[in-house]
This record gives C-alpha cells, sequence and structure tokens, in this order.
C-alpha cells in the first residue's frame, strides 16, 4: 500500500450516509425449494448439519458476490483500492446500521469476529487499569459460561494489569429470566466487597455453550443501577437469529457476527460502539490509528475485504424468503422448538429452557442411560455422531451441582444435552436421524465411555 491511504474511497457527509436507503428488491416469487437447494448445493451430501451454531453457512449467491469483489479487486487493484473498497464497506455498514437500529453509520464498525470486538473492548478496559485509573479491587463481571476466547482476553488485558474477574453461575437448565437477573445481582454484590467498583460487565446476548438467550435489557438495566461504568454485549449469535435493537438494548458495545446467522461468508462482525466511549481502537493499528473505530477497522493493512463488502447481496437473498430476515428468525425459531420437543418426548428427556428462552438454537436433555459423565463423554458422543451417522451437533456436559436431584429422567440425571440448530436448509430428517442415532445406541446398551474417541 502506498501512502495515498487517506483518499481511499469517496466521501460522505453523516447525513448523507444516514439517508442512503438499502435497495429494495423488486421480487417476482418467494425463493422455491429447489432455488433453496441450490443455494447451499455445495454442502457435503448426506451430512445432517445441525450445527449451524458454530461455523454459519453461506449460500452460493452471496459466494460469488463475494468472488466477484474479490476479482474486482485483482483486476485492477489501485481503481479499488482508491474507489471501490470504503464505498463498499460503507454501504454494508449502512445496512447494519438500519438492522439493527442505530442512530449513526459512525457508531458501527466492521471486524473480523466477535474474538476481535473483545479485544477491542478489553484492551480499553486493561489501559485503564494500566494507568492506575482503575483500582486493584475493580473488576470486570462475566457469566462463568463466557466464550473461552472472551476469558483468555481478560486474562491476556486486564487481570494481568491488576483487574479482578467476578463470575456468575448461569442457572442450567433454566426456568425464567428472574432466575438469572437473580444470580446475576448477587455477583454484582460480589464486585462491590472492599470498596471495588465494577468497571465492566460482559453480556452473553446468547451463551455458546450451554445456549440460552439471556435477558440483556434488564440486566443493563440492572447494571445502569448499580454504576457499572461499561457493558459489553456479546451478541455472538444473534444477528440473524433474533431482533438486535441497540438502542432498546442500550449497552456501550454490541458485537455479533455476521457469518453464524446472517449468512456471510467467514468472516465478518459488526461492533457497535457507542460514541461516549473514549479511547478505542482496534487492535491492529495501522494508517488509519486515531480516526475513530469505523476507520480504522476498515483498513487493518493489506488483506481480503471481500467478506464486509457483501452486506448488500446478503440483503438481497434474505428477502427473497417470506418475512425477509425476521421471516427466516421466526420460523427457525418455531422449527427449532418443535425439533426439540420431539427429540425430548421421543428421549422421555428435557429441554434446557423454555422456548421463549432460545431462538435458532435449543438444548435438548440426552438419556441418563447413556451416561454422559465427562467433557470426554460428551466430545465422545459428537465424534462418534459425526463419524458413524454423519451428523454434527455439539454435545454438552454438566455435572450436578451440590444437593441438585434434578433434571431427570426414568434411570436417573440428565447431565448431558445437544445444542440443535435450524437454519433455512435444514429437513425434519437431519433431527429424525439425531433421534434414531441416540435410540439405538439405548437399544445397543452402549454407554458414551465405551465409544471410539475419533
Ligand atoms: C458467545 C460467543 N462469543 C464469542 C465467540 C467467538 O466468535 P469468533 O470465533 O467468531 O470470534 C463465539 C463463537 O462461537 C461465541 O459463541
Amino acid at each position: 500500500m502506498d501512502n495515498h491511504h487517506s483518499q481511499n474511497g469517496a466521501v460522505y457527509s453523516t447525513e448523507q450516509k444516514n439517508h442512503r436507503d438499502a435497495k429494495k428488491p423488486k421480487l417476482t416469487h418467494f425463493i422455491s425449494d429447489s432455488e433453496l437447494r441450490h443455494e447451499f448445493s455445495h454442502h457435503q451430501t448426506g451430512v445432517a448439519r445441525i450445527n449451524n451454531g458454530s461455523f454459519g453457512s453461506c449460500p452460493r449467491s452471496v459466494l460469488a458476490a463475494q468472488n466477484s469483489w474479490q476479482l474486482s479487486f485483482l483486476q485492477q487493484p489501485d481503481d479499488f483500492f482508491f474507489n471501490k473498497l470504503r464505498n463498499g464497506i460503507l454501504d454494508s455498514r449502512l445496512i447494519i446500521k438500519d438492522l439493527i437500529n442505530a442512530d449513526d453509520v459512525e457508531d458501527i464498525s466492521l471486524v473480523d469476529n466477535a474474538t476481535t470486538a473483545a479485544a477491542i473492548v478489553l484492551q480499553q478496559i486493561g489501559r485503564n487499569f494500566a494507568s492506575g485509573e482503575f483500582c486493584k479491587n475493580d473488576t470486570v463481571i462475566i457469566f462463568h459460561c463466557a466464550y473461552q476466547a472472551v476469558k483468555k482476553s481478560i486474562e491476556a488485558y486486564v487481570t494481568s494489569v491488576g483487574g479482578s474477574v467476578i463470575e456468575v453461575q448461569l442457572p442450567f437448565p433454566v426456568n425464567s429470566n428472574e432466575e438469572i437477573i437473580t444470580e446475576f445481582k448477587k455477583g454484582l454484590e460480589r464486585g462491590k466487597v472492599n470498596g471495588g467498583r465494577v468497571r465492566l460487565a460482559i453480556i452473553d446476548h446468547i451463551t455458546s455453550m450451554p445456549s440460552v438467550v439471556i435477558p440483556v435489557r434488564e440486566l443493563i438495566r440492572v447494571c445502569r443501577e448499580e454504576e457499572v461504568d461499561q457493558v459489553f454485549v456479546d451478541g455472538a449469535h444473534a444477528i440473524g437469529s433474533l431482533k438486535v435493537d441497540v438502542k432498546e438494548i442500550g449497552a456501550d458495545f454490541y458485537v455479533s457476527n455476521l457469518y453464524k446467522w446472517l449468512f456471510s461468508p467467514p468472516s465478518v462482525a459488526f461492533m457497535y460502539c457507542d460514541k461516549k466511549v473514549e479511547n478505542v481502537h482496534h487492535p491492529v493499528v495501522a494508517h488509519e490509528y486515531g480516526k475513530g473505530l469505523a476507520a480504522e477497522s476498515a483498513w487493518v493493512g493489506m488483506r481480503d475485504y471481500s467478506p464486509q463488502l457483501v452486506v448488500p447481496t446478503i440483503l438481497e437473498f434474505v428477502n427473497r424468503f417470506e418475512g425477509g430476515i425476521d421471516g427466516i428468525m421466526k420460523r427457525n425459531h418455531e422449527m427449532v422448538v418443535k425439533m426439540g420437543i420431539m427429540l425430548k418426548e421421543a428421549w422421555g428427556t428435557n429441554l434446557g429452557s423454555p422456548p421463549e428462552m432460545c431462538a435458532s438454537m435449543i438444548m435438548v436433555g440426552l438419556p441418563s442411560k447413556l451416561r454422559v459423565m465427562s467433557d470426554d463423554d460428551a466430545l465422545r458422543l459428537r465424534f462418534y455422531l459425526r463419524v458413524y451417522h454423519a451428523i454434527e451437533v455439539p454435545v454438552y456436559y454438566q455435572g450436578l451441582r451440590n444437593g441438585e436431584r434434578v433434571p431427570r429422567d426414568k434411570d436417573g440425571f440428565i447431565t448431558g444435552y445437544v445444542r440443535i440448530s435450524h437454519q433455512v436448509y435444514n429437513t425434519v430428517e437431519d433431527y429424525d436421524r439425531l433421534k434414531t442415532a441416540i435410540i439405538q445406541l439405548l437399544e445397543d446398551g452402549k454407554v458414551c465411555s465405551e465409544l471410539p474417541k475419533e
């Protein structure tokens, strides 16, 4: 890259930027079954993919758009860099701004993934500890099941410079939002001992494992009442699986991956950052350092920016479905609940949360007879289902805590769960295959520790 970077793309006034409408599709019919199958015809055949939550999925039309952006760069790099790249990223950010009901496109940055956003937030917090602005007793509060990469980032950027962490146990299986709010309030009380302050709350919008939709608005209200300095909502799984309204949510930072539930290729996420928060920077420092997070994130050195440029094509894709992205979310939710209920009834088990506390993923209890008694057992079952039945599904182990007598099935305590996802390409047969594979194991009298390890 040469030193003309500041001319990279046209410059819009903020007013222009905020009033540019996303293109409206001219639809003659909704996507047909065969068109839908074609969009995902690159998926390996014969695999029951009921794990959209981990790696997402990207339709052919979006991949084609990505490829054409890549070719556009290779055909004429200078023209791409100076005239197309920044405008393209801005178009994507404008669409996201409308989707999440933000006021200003300058509050929206595109970054690689949720892990990058966690680094952005936690480095900023870490700098306050390092400079002495925050004291030793000050803390960051998280749920115990916060994503491992986020926990590692706290270790790297916060505890290494004197901050501490409070982990709130997420009740699971969970019956109501109140159970979660009660535990969270207790965690905030712990943060105040010895005169400490809670400087940051990290709240998942949808926890990864076990998967539960968290009452973020209510928790943020509590945080504000208790004078927590900042709130970062980790919505890695959120956009495309539940409604994200950053105004209603009221967090200082919000991240969501587009590659999980919004059909982008790997890898892009949006990050909302309230402009009140100062000293926020992309972890990769490049030419645009100091010009605001959105500009910093739009050029982090030479790389492939195509995943950030396909958001308009994603919008066209989702608008081919009845109700657009809202219709997709609604149907995925209804189907995952229906499939979860079908499985728990076939296995005589339970759901990990009531349907209203899930979006497009739900936890379903595994029969106790399978004896999922450790993380290793859970991994064995996951490998077994993939290798012997071509089923992609994550398996979760949760030991009983002291004194707990639930949940139970007719044979004992339920300590294993599958996390099933539903995306537009799934069919009922995918879940039937899982149902049958588990029933077959029971009929064969197998327990998880006997299953081969890969
Ligand atoms: C809750 C949560 N946070 C963060 C992440 C990290 O996402 P990424 O790997 O895209 O950075 C994930 C990934 O699944 C997640 O589930």
